[in-house]
């Protein structure tokens, strides 16, 4: 069966990877896609994005990494799925995942959205936590895959 993990992943973190890694055993084939959402101003381009999620995932073979726009649902149903995962951090994510999903369902009853609970140790990672603390000169490392880490880098220095 193939499933769906779409996001922003501006950038890809290790609570994604973990995500991702998790679902590629369930699932027979992964497909992670970016969404450019035009509301949300992007730090990476959805290029980079695919570049970064491709280096990331290389040791899995049943993953493909891909690009889209527009509306999820008829996405998943166009590439042949019918499941779409969505990793889930804590409460404060569930309001906002629950409305999805049901607004998802409206909008196709035959696709299925299954939650993966994050793993405790990444609970409270998320991608704008790593921008700030990686903008300010923190050390992120462990936090996001090393090709990330490497182009935060690039952008700005570690501080001393
Ligand atoms: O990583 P994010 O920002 O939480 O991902 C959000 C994403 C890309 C999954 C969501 O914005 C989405 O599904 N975008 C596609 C547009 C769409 O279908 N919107 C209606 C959702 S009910």
């Amino acid at each position: 069966m193939k499933a769906v993990y779409p996001g922003s992943f501006d950038p890809v973190t290790a609570g994604h990877l973990d995500i991702i890694e998790r679902a590629a055993k369930i699932f027979d084939c992964l497909v992670v896609t970016v969404f450019s959402n035009p509301a949300k101003k992007p730090l990476f381009s959805v290029e980079e994005r695919v570049a970064m999620l491709k280096e990331a995932t290389s040791h899995l073979p049943n993953v493909e990494v891909d690009a889209s726009d527009g509306l999820l649902v008829p996405y998943v149903r166009r590439i042949g799925a019918r499941v779409i995962v969505k990793g889930l951090r804590a409460i404060s994510d569930f309001d906002y995942e629950f409305r999805m999903a049901l607004m998802n369902k409206k909008l196709d009853p035959e696709v299925e959205t299954v939650f993966i609970l994050t793993s405790s140790q990444y609970a409270y990672l998320s991608s704008s936590l790593i921008k700030e603390v990686a903008s300010l000169g923190g050390c992120v490392t462990g936090l996001v895959p090393a090709g990330v880490e490497r182009r935060l880098r690039e952008m700005w220095p570690a501080a001393r």
